[in-house]
């Protein structure tokens, strides 16, 4: 691995790559604020799409949620709720863009592989080859419960389900070549070959066969994402995905899990250059440095209402806390071990140690801060990522992907749909001085601007992959 070189350094070599990710239902978002819009209609995808695209990023990135989340039973609304479907608003959004890559979460553990590989193929026709696919395996059988199946697939079997659903989708995808449609008006002959389309495909969980109606895409197939953390999901994104997008956007972490993933794509005859990593990046901009400290303190503050912060520590205690003060101390009785009971559908809930080990290390925090229990939850619940003037801000980025914490970041704003306006006026202009950002997109399709390689074909000459 390369040394790291420091902000204070003239040129990066590495290009930084942006993304843009649309506030999801999670406390990131910060509804209650007066400049915050609806998150449903098609007038704020267009805004920040459009931002995105003005600041020449790589792709905009939906998340999906396939239940609402509950808490003691009931919606959690603290949280923005609801969430349209992501192949209507891409789709939607492939016609007020141009060059902006569109990026949509889809799960791929109570979804089937035909139609999942039919409305990707749709979506790079209409974007003219902008079509990029998050692979998700769900970690719940609460969200299951709302399919045919219920939550039938246990979590050690769903990113088995997962190769076996993407290998199929390839299967599918490449079972048009590029040049299968000849619509000769001479001779009265379509298609080049009768078996365009044919495929037949068995494993332990497709048996299909037949002809996929959608011919080959623009870009072949969509960009693959992965975001799963685990051993199997990052094998999963070695052997497959052409991108991460994950939650480690600081410097350490992001550097070990850099360099844990890049070095295993040379087991899969991949290089490091095949895959992107992108984790999820927060910002807050001031005029200056100590003004973004104050607003980023401001922003904390409202994504973590005292409201908030009781449901947050009722999801690791794991029992009713609604008559604690959020200014007061820590509980001081201890968390319920054993399976949640509390809250579903929220990935915070999946703590994989003894909630009693982890409510330790809180109250040794809160008591070596003196932090109440708000304080202590916006402490251990994440902070922002970039603060500070927008120099500042372009420098530290600079600075994590030249020292290999990531290859760019999938930013989310707290606010819908203006966010990044701020962002892409400001922030944009200094990393293109430091001449580590794009001042135009260099390709057509998201892979070109991703700088990756056509996708590899049964076809495909030795070389091209
Ligand atoms: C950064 C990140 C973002 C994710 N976003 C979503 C999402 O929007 N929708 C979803 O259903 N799962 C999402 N997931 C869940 C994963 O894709 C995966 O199903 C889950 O993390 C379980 O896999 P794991 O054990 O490998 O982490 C996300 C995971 C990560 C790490």
């Amino acid at each position: 691995m390369t040394e790291p070189r420091t902000a204070t350094e003239p040129r990066g070599t590495k290009q930084v790559h942006l993304a843009a990710h649309f506030p999801g239902v999670n406390n990131t978002t910060v509804w209650s604020d007066p400049r915050s819009g609806s998150h449903i209609e098609f007038d704020s995808f267009t805004h920040f799409a459009q931002t995105a695209e003005r600041g020449l990023f790589d792709f905009l990135f939906l998340a999906e949620g396939l239940r609402l989340r509950e808490q003691h039973g009931e919606i959690y609304d603290l949280d923005v709720v609801g969430r349209p479907d992501t192949f209507t608003v891409l789709a939607a959004l492939a016609a007020v863009t141009e060059h902006l890559g569109l990026a949509g979460t889809i799960n791929s553990t109570f979804n089937e592989p035909l139609e999942v590989a039919r409305q990707f193929a749709s979506l790079d026709h209409l974007s003219d080859g902008r079509a990029a696919w998050n692979v998700v395996t769900s970690w719940d059988a609460f969200t299951g419960q709302n399919f045919r199946r219920g939550g039938y697939l246990p979590a050690d079997q769903r990113y088995r389900r997962a190769r076996q659903f993407l290998e199929t989708a390839i299967e599918l995808w490449d079972s048009w070549s590029d040049d299968d449609i000849v619509a000769d008006r001479e001779s009265g002959r379509f298609l080049r070959r009768d078996d365009a389309g044919a495929f037949a495909h068995r494993d332990d969980q497709f048996d299909i066969s037949g002809h996929f109606p959608v011919p080959r895409s623009p870009q072949g197939r969509p960009v693959i994402f992965q975001a799963g953390d685990s051993e199997e999901g990052r094998e999963f994104a070695a052997a497959r995905a052409d991108a991460i997008f994950s939650r480690h956007a600081r410097r350490d972490e992001g550097r070990a899990f850099y360099a844990d993933v890049k070095g295993r794509l040379a087991a899969h005859g991949r290089t490091p250059s095949d895959l992107l990593i992108l984790p999820a990046a927060t910002f807050v901009l001031g005029d200056t440095d100590a003004e973004a400290a104050d607003l980023a303190h401001d922003v904390r503050l409202a994504q973590v209402s005292g409201q908030t912060a009781i449901k947050f520590l009722e999801q690791l205690w794991n029992r009713d806390l609604s008559d604690h003060d959020p200014d007061g101390p820590l509980p001081t009785i201890d968390p319920i071990p054993g399976e949640n009971t509390v809250a579903q559908g929220r990935a915070s809930v999946r703590i994989h140690r003894d909630p009693r080990d982890v409510a330790a290390e809180w109250r040794q925090l809160a008591d070596a801060r003196n932090l109440t229990t708000r304080e202590l939850i916006i402490e251990v619940t994440g902070r922002q990522s970039f603060v500070g003037s927008a120099q500042t801000v372009a420098r530290e980025i600079n600075d994590l992907v030249q020292a290999d914490a990531s290859d760019g970041f999938i930013l989310v704003p707290h606010i819908t749909p203006g966010g990044l306006d701020r962002f892409v006026d400001e922030v944009v202009p200094v990393l293109q001085e430091l001449g580590v950002y794009r001042t135009g997109y260099p390709g057509h399709t998201l892979r070109e601007n991703l700088g990756l390689g056509a996708p590899r074909t049964a076809n495909s000459p030795v070389g091209i992959g």
